[in-house]
């Protein structure tokens, strides 16, 4: 059976529509709740000593800026389990970070987390027109990238068909799109360019040959114009998805139809955007950093996350009719992560990596760059020892070495070029440059 019915305008309309006041006492409820959940972690509880907070204290939404930040390296500092605050065996699925190197972040889920998650996706995916008679085909990472089951599962709730074609292969993603119909697309967006310059090589033609008419875009910063011409080229509507693992993957914040910023769930969230340095909250409207408190989390419930990604809250009503905040498309990030192929990486992940070759000096440069044919791709230049070798075949091996091991790492594949000691650039205050973005804004 497909459920919702496909006449109802919103899938979730109580709680999509629910009036501000509404939307407060259901969140100063859930908040209630969320703290006796937090009583159980011992992370919270010894905060909760220190600011003298009890959890009986917190009694409605406003309350929330009494309690403290939670932050990525808090997560790193209590891996893996630390922030559970429920058995593991109620647990049915975690999600982690890459890395190797540091502690990844670990996120936990119960069946009712899972639930939730899958609920909060089918919103946006509904929201933004798809319904069951669709085909949707998901080719972000599966595995831990949340954006895999996330999405998923998210499009099963919808009742659509959905093609768990996963990434990369860019031809069989295109046959797919043709052979099943697929009608709604999720591709980070320098991918559903790719797919584009694919079809282009192949004589496809998206608008005569496929069914495509909805594509979810996010996770990869990108302009207007950059969805524009994606719309054009493939012919259909994109919408701007907004999601973080420590939340629980896709389905924090997407577009409606109005395509003029991305709902936040305020039943699932409480929104702040704060000052990154004085940690004050910045009137609406103002540029600031995405703090979120959860509302739903039963494994692993998280008070005002630092997200690290700066954006503002659009002021006004969405003539959509729905009244949770709308946030402007993400503006960046607060700390030095790098976003690649939809992969998130931490530059000192890469810097501890080089660290173990003792065959190399302490200087980097990893440059980001658009290519032609090839997308955007990571090259590290490494300088090499005075000492070490100049033999071609030691140092192709040592490049391939230096090659996988990142990979492993970071979970894409740099290119890899050791230069001699004293080649690379070095900036203004006398200080190595480390990261050259240079890579080509549409
Ligand atoms: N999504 C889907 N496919 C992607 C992609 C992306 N973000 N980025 C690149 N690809 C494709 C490439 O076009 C290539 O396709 P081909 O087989 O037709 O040549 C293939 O994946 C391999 O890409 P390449 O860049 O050579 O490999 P890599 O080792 O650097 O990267 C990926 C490996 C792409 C598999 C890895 O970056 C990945 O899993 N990305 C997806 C991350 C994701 O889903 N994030 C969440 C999104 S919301
Ligand atoms: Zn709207």
């Amino acid at each position: 059976m497909k459920t919702p019915d496909s006449s109802s305008p919103y899938f979730q309309p109580e709680l999509e529509t629910l009036s501000v006041e509404g939307l407060r006492a259901l969140q100063s409820e859930r908040l209630q709740q969320t703290v006796r959940r937090c009583a159980q972690v011992p992370f919270y509880r010894d905060k909760f000593a220190e600011l003298g907070i009890r959890p009986e204290d917190i009694k409605s939404v406003d309350d929330v800026t009494k309690l403290p930040f939670t932050t990525k390296d808090d997560l790193r500092d209590h891996y893996p389990f630390g922030f559970a605050s429920v058995p593991l065996r109620d647990c049915v699925r975690l999600h982690s970070s890459s890395g190797t190197t540091g502690n990844p972040t670990v996120v936990l889920h119960t069946q009712s987390d899972l639930d939730a998650w899958a609920e909060a996706v089918a919103r946006c995916l509904w929201m933004v027109g798809a319904r069951p008679d669709d085909v949707f085909q998901n080719s972000a990472g599966y595995g831990m990238f949340t954006a895999g089951l996330g999405f998923q599962y998210g499009a099963e709730r919808v009742g659509m068909l959905t093609v768990p074609a996963a990434a990369g292969n860019t031809l069989r993603q295109i046959k797919f799109i043709r052979d099943f119909g697929t009608s709604v697309l999720h591709a980070i967006p320098s991918y559903a360019s790719r797919i584009f310059e694919v079809m282009n090589e192949q004589g496809v033609d998206p608008r005569r040959d496929t069914k495509l008419r909805v594509l979810c875009i996010g996770a990869e910063p990108h302009s207007e114009e950059q969805r524009r011409r994606i719309e054009e080229n493939l012919g259909v509507k994109a919408y701007n998805s907004y999601g973080i693992s420590e939340m629980m993957g896709p389905g924090v914040a997407f577009e409606c139809q109005e395509q003029n910023g991305l709902h936040i769930w305020e039943d699932y969230f409480i929104v702040e955007i704060v000052d990154p340095v004085t940690l004050e909250r910045v009137p609406d409207g103002q540029l600031g950093e995405l703090v979120l408190t959860t509302l739903r989390r039963e494994a692993m419930p998280l008070l005002r996350y630092r997200t690290r990604d700066l954006t503002r809250i659009l002021p006004g009503d969405c003539p959509c009719g729905r009244h949770h905040v709308r946030l402007a498309r993400l503006q960046g990030r607060s700390d030095d992560m790098i976003i690649l192929k939809g992969v998130n990486i931490f530059p000192i992940q890469i810097e501890k990596i080089l660290l173990q070759f003792k065959e190399i000096g302490t200087d980097y440069l990893i440059t980001l760059e658009t290519r032609e044919g090839e997308g955007d791709i990571m090259s590290v230049d490494v300088e090499v020892n005075n000492v070490f070798t100049d033999d071609y075949a030691t140092l192709k091996r040592l490049e391939h070495e230096i090659t996988r091991q990142l990979r492993d790492e970071i979970l894409v594949t740099p290119r890899v070029r050791l230069v001699p000691k004293g080649t690379l650039p070095v900036s203004d205050e006398k200080k190595a440059v480390r990261v050259r973005d240079l890579r080509k804004l549409f």
